[in-house]
């Protein structure tokens, strides 16, 4: 199972046993700033008292917390995704807090909303796992009310990792297999990969005022060791994880930390991280 990401319910399986890692991982690097991309996608929405908005493939909430917080009580944020951790530690999250906010389950590609809904669409490291890129973006643009605005962000291909990242890489690929190809995916990240062909594909779905953008951003590591606490959890090595007996586990998260330590020292580091982003109007 753990190596299966071949159908959209493997990968959002992942994604659902590991929401709360990737939820604390997400809480701290929106804290700092260094969530690479969502920025951008708050800048361009522009949430304020009085709108309703869309944030798709939600996670944990990263985004629909922060656009909710901006409405002051005046509108609506919809969080949706398709995977029921997620969306539970979404809705932990906004536990006891008064805030406009619903998440629901649904697939991107398959919209469950009148034309005309939302006056803006976020969706945050999302559009990369849509087998149907152009079905996903006319289905936001068919909610989106005329000149509403959308923004989305991907993490970049991973052409030029740091060396952090390459040495923790290098131990998983060694003792467990490079992660599956996935076939299904691969005209996407063709697409989402190269910012001319993201910018065309919103532009056929019937966008307008579309710029893509590779921005950049350094993201802080207390040490090594927080450096492989949060990527052992992180979906592309905790789904190779998944039915390792937990004292080969032990030893390659072990191996993989020492890795990186060798790469890096001791001490608190940083690494650029970037994203692709694109911003739009329907
Ligand atoms: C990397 S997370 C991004 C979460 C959040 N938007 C953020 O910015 O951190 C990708 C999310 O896409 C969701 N996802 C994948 N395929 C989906 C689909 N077809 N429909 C809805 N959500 C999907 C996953 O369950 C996961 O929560």
């Amino acid at each position: 199972m753990g190596f299966a990401l071949q159908s959209k319910e493997e990968l959002v399986g992942v994604f659902s046993r590991n929401a709360d890692a990737y939820r604390k991982r997400l809480d701290e690097a929106m804290r700092k700033g260094q969530a690479a991309g969502r920025d951008q996608i708050l800048d361009h929405l522009k949430p304020r008292p009085g709108m309703r908005i869309l944030d798709l493939a939600c996670g944990p909430g990263t985004l629909t917390i922060p656009m909710a917080l901006e409405l002051g009580g005046d509108g609506e944020v919809v969080g949706v995704d398709l995977a029921d951790g997620m969306l539970a530690a979404a809705r932990q999250s906004i536990a006891g807090r008064s805030l406009p906010v619903r998440f629901l389950r649904m697939d991107a590609e398959n919209l469950q909303f009148q034309p005309a809904t939302f006056d803006a669409v976020g969706c945050g490291h999302g559009l990369h796992f849509l087998p149907n890129l152009g079905r996903a973006l006319r289905e936001v643009r068919r909610v989106l009310k005329p000149r509403g605005r959308f923004a989305a962000s991907i993490p970049p291909p991973e052409s030029a990792p740091s060396p952090a990242a390459e040495a923790y890489r290098a131990v998983f690929d060694h003792e467990l297999g490079e992660l599956p190809a996935q076939p299904a995916l691969e005209a996407t990240r063709r697409t989402v990969n190269d910012l001319d062909r993201f910018q065309a594909a919103a532009v056929q779905a019937g966008f307008r005022l579309v710029e893509t953008e590779l921005v950049e951003v350094e993201t802080t590591w207390d040490g090594p060791a927080h450096y492989a606490e949060i990527n052992s959890n992180w979906w592309s090595y905790a789904s190779r994880l998944e039915d390792v007996e937990p004292d080969r586990r032990r030893r390659i998260l072990d191996k993989a930390e020492k890795a990186v330590r060798d790469v890096t020292g001791e001490q608190p580091f940083s690494v650029t991280s970037a994203a692709h982003v694109l911003r739009a109007e329907a």
